[in-house]
């Protein structure tokens, strides 16, 4: 392997000059991309900007060895559509590596080195992200007074001060955030940094100024330092901000955490790219210690969307890395969509283990017509319904807002205790305060037969959560809480159902059709199982489904734990028409908490839809995490893998979704009823209908063709794949943008391997020049067999590729003796001297496929190398 000396310099003088700034973007007249840069590729930055003529912009947030690079645009008009001059080139070098007839020159050494340092390469593009409140009339509804004796005894002079009920609730003493008591043992949240990843911020108002953190802010919409709204409905982060941190004074009300600080990061007020928002998630992360976020994908019961590769690493980055380790919170509103039949679990922030998902609770208790239920769902906070909103600071110098509401409320309320439990207690770490809220979040509405109790003989509500969030019990909880053990997972194989299979574009084939009563699979966890990875007590489950049917909206999804205890992950929502299916979907339930996990989980997936429309289940995965025994084993870290979502799966390791995405979100406003502060609440009905079909009908392979016609086709709400499906439709080069991640990072091998793997039956599918096409639509076993380095040696030439218009079937004996000539990016080696002396059909390493599987499987472990490689691939390069 070749560091070059020089590397180092351009490295380290990258960082640091370019890591601290923060430039402005200019999206009119140039693109953006972002370049994850693998140094042992060995081509520096400086070499990778220049062979694909971008120049480097800055850091990519907080992301290590990830740039944003930019190229200017073409004159006006000679842009034609599908051309990417950035993205071709690379295209270009990446055929320059891999073609026999360079084989032997210096460029292709360089091409190869380039393209080997790429690990991953994608263009930015703008979308819009959805607060979850908006403001409605409110009828003057003027609470009692019972606020005299707190305010008498903490001298408040807050005019407002009596109509947060949240804070001290007239009507309804048990329902408020019950705080005011830990103000009187002088807990205010002092020292405590929330950032409100929002709209903006109006540090000028006289009841934020005070408490403004300007070190911790800034605006990606405009790009400045200062999150000031600008726009004229920019009043939703000022309206959070108030509700953590409004200054006690003589201006509208107080915030939970009053001496806590606040900090804006300004998002929503307009388009914005993945490498802006993974940043924002990351700003200023050693001070700042909670993120609150009320957005999210657009919550109209139809959209199905989890955060892209990059933000996903940003939000593992923070748990693993920010606060000096401990980890930054990050607290998701569940949505607003719950009147749309929407649920959390169809947005992979509120979904994301790594999240605290609140819904909310009306000012009576009951369970407001917006909020969405999910087996995600934590805790609730209180928020708009039953004729009462959240009051609190709005923008301008002394403006009030009396209209906030929506889970995006709900949201900042619990941060606020969040702040006041961290200003006792700096030094619990994220999955602390999961477990704080688990346990300490008290029932509301006991009769509501939405609850069940859990194995561990806590309820638990879809709609609720563990119950509502109490200030006092949470921080006096927090001040005598022994810090968990590290965290650890054990994850189980995903499954084929059927031959199931899914490409890394989104295509499904195979599989097993869901008869009437649904489907039924079964993974087993063992005693073995949860040893081998150091597994004490649960605490999350994911779960993965490969599923395709005609309407999504019509598959049900639940898993039922080896004690009986169900967790609905799907329930049926009406408007959700897409024909995408499911692929490789990651759901998240919390209902397991503290349950033994050993023996058997049964998913069951059933259709509720009408006749005639069908669908087949491909596949599933089961994870489980929790803390370790031995806090002195060697600890796993976690990294997200962009090949999460292939059937069958290629690596044994973490669940993950990759690329970037090019998509708008609605307003919330869209989403958010107009009433919802008046409408009434309810506490009577479960979140999701049983449908009347309890029994669980087993599944019946006879009834089961499987169907080559229920592939899907993703579509751009299908988190990862929607990048791909868009980029694949939009150009004519083969592996562009998203693409090149998987092939230079480390698909290549991979995915040529596995493709083997079904028997060489397989064909080469390419992506040709039209659209909608699937990289592969294979069918294979899950015998895993050795031959990896007859499946490289079957890729085809890239002409073929490229003339290619839909699935070949594979021919491998007309297959060319072409075969890559690149190493992935992660390879230690990348001399082409060693390629080259070992010429010929069939590689030396056919002679030792045990020792280089062992090897790949090594990478492929989580407990493996940073991802810095181990050269697994570096061979594969090969040519039978
Ligand atoms: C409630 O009491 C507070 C403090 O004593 C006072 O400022 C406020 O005006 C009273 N509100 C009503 C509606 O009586
Ligand atoms: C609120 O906190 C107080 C202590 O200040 C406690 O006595 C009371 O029971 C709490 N109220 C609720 C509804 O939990
Ligand atoms: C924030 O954190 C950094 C790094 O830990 C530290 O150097 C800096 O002084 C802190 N304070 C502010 C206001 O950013
Ligand atoms: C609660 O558990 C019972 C018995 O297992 C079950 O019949 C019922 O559907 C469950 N209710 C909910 C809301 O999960
Ligand atoms: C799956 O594939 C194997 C091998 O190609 C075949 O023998 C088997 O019948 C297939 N199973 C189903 C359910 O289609």
């Amino acid at each position: 392997m070749r560091l070059p000396f020089g590397l180092i310099l351009v490295l380290l003088s990258y960082e640091s000059v370019l890591a601290a700034t923060h430039e402005k973007r200019a999206y009119s007249t140039h693109h953006y991309y972002v370049i994850e840069h693998s140094p042992h590729g060995g081509a520096s930055l400086a070499e990778i900007a220049s062979q694909l003529g971008v120049q480097v912009v800055e850091r990519a947030g907080e992301l290590p060895n990830t740039w944003l690079v930019r190229a200017a645009k073409n004159e006006a008009g000679l842009e034609r559509r599908g051309d990417d001059r950035v993205l071709d080139t690379l295209e270009a070098l990446r055929r320059q590596a891999s073609s026999s007839a360079w084989a032997r020159s210096g460029n292709s050494h360089r091409a190869r080195q380039v393209v080997s340092s790429v690990k991953y390469a994608a263009r930015q593009e703008l979308r819009q992200r959805v607060k979850r409140a908006p403001p409605p009339i409110r009828p003057g509804d003027e609470p009692k007074n019972l606020t005299a004796a707190v305010v008498e005894r903490l001298g408040i002079e807050d005019p407002l001060f009596s109509q947060q009920w949240h804070l001290v609730n007239n009507e309804f003493p048990q329902h408020m955030m019950n705080v005011t008591g830990l103000w009187e043992m002088g807990i205010t949240g002092h020292g405590v940094v929330t950032a409100l990843v929002d709209d903006g911020l109006d540090y000028t108002s006289d009841d934020l100024a005070a408490n403004f953190f300007a070190a911790g802010s800034h605006d990606y919409n405009d790009h400045e330092d200062l999150p000031f709204p600008k726009l004229f409905d920019d009043h939703h982060g000022t309206r959070c901000a108030g509700q953590i941190a409004a200054v006690k004074n003589n201006v509208c009300g107080m915030g939970i955490a009053y001496d806590s600080k606040v900090a804006g990061l300004r998002i929503l007020s307009g388009s914005i790219s993945d490498v802006d928002e993974a940043a924002s998630l990351n700003y200023n992360y050693q001070n700042t210690s909670i993120y609150s976020c009320s957005w999210g994908p657009t919550d109209d019961g139809k959209t199905m969307e989890a955060p892209n590769y990059l933000i996903q690493r940003a939000i593992l980055n923070g748990v693993q890395n920010g606060r000096g380790g401990k980890g930054s919170i990050f607290v998701f509103a569940s949505g607003n969509g719950a009147a749309y039949g929407d649920q959390c679990n169809f947005d992979g922030y509120t979904n994301s283990i790594y999240s605290i998902t609140v819904s909310a609770v009306d000012y009576k208790g009951l369970h407001p017509v917006y909020s969405e239920p999910c087996a995600a769902n934590l805790v609730v906070a209180y928020s708009s319904g039953s004729g009462n909103h959240i009051v609190t600071t709005d923008v301008g110098k002394n403006a009030c807002a009396n209209t906030h509401g929506g889970t995006s409320a709900a949201a900042p309320n619990a941060a606020g205790v969040f702040a006041l439990a961290l200003s006792v207690r700096p030094d619990l770490n994220w999955r602390d305060l999961q477990h704080l809220t688990v346990r300490t979040a008290k029932v509301v509405n006991a009769k509501d037969p939405d609850w069940n109790n859990t194995a561990a003989g806590r309820p638990f509500s879809y709609k609720y959560g563990y119950g509502v969030l109490n200030g006092y019990d949470f921080v006096t909880a927090a001040q005598n809480w022994q810090s968990v053990k590290p965290q650890t997972w054990v994850e189980k194989t995903p499954v084929q159902i059927a031959n199931g299979t899914c490409d890394f574009l989104g295509d499904m084939a195979g599989g097993e059709l869901i008869v009437p009563g649904g489907l039924t699979h079964t993974i087993t966890v063992t005693k073995e199982d949860l040893e081998k990875d150091n597994f004490e007590t649960l605490e999350h489950i994911t779960v993965r489904v490969w599923i395709t049917h005609a309407k999504r909206g019509d598959v049900e999804v639940e898993i039922v734990s080896p004690n009986g205890i169900k967790s609905v992950l799907a329930a049926r929502r009406r408007d959700d028409r897409a024909t995408t299916g499911y692929p490789g979907w990651r759901f998240m339930s919390v209902k397991h908490w503290d349950e033994n996990p050993i023996g058997d989980w049964t998913i069951r997936v059933s259709d509720v839809g009408a006749e005639g429309r069908h669908g087949h289940f491909l596949g599933w995965s089961l994870s489980l995490f929790g803390s370790v025994v031995n806090p002195d084993a060697p600890l796993k870290t976690y990294e997200i893998s962009i090949l999460e979502s292939l059937l069958p799966p290629v690596l044994q390791s973490e669940p993950s979704d990759p690329p970037t995405s090019t998509k708008a979100h609605p307003k919330p406003t869209d989403h958010l009823p107009g009433d919802h502060g008046t409408a009434p609440g309810e506490a009577d009905k479960p979140a999701f209908d049983d449908g009347g079909n309890d029994d669980i009908a087993e599944p019946s392979p006879t009834t089961s063709p499987s169907s080559p016609s229920s592939t899907s086709t993703p579509t751009p709400d299908e988190g990862w794949f929607a990048g791909m499906s868009n980029l694949v439709s939009d150009r004519k080069w083969f592996f562009g943008a998203a693409g090149l991640v998987l092939i230079f990072g480390v698909g290549v091998g991979i995915f040529f391997w596995r493709r083997s793997v079904g028997r060489r039956r397989a064909a080469y599918a390419t992506l040709p020049a039209g659209d909608d096409v699937a990289m592969s639509s294979l069918d294979r076993d899950t015998q895993r067999t050795k031959e990896l380095y007859d499946a490289v040696g079957e890729l085809s030439d890239d002409e073929d590729a490229d003339e290619a218009t839909g699935l070949h079937p594979a021919r491998p004996q007309d297959r060319s003796p072409g075969g890559l000539g690149f190493h992935s990016g992660f390879l230690d080696d990348d001399d082409p001297q060693s390629a080259r002396s070992t010429p010929g059909p069939h590689r030396a390493y056919r002679d030792e496929p045990e020792e280089e599987e062992k090897r790949v499987s090594a990478r492929a472990s989580p407990s493996g190398s940073g991802g810095s490689g181990d050269g697994s691939w570096e061979h594969a390069s090969q040519t039978r």
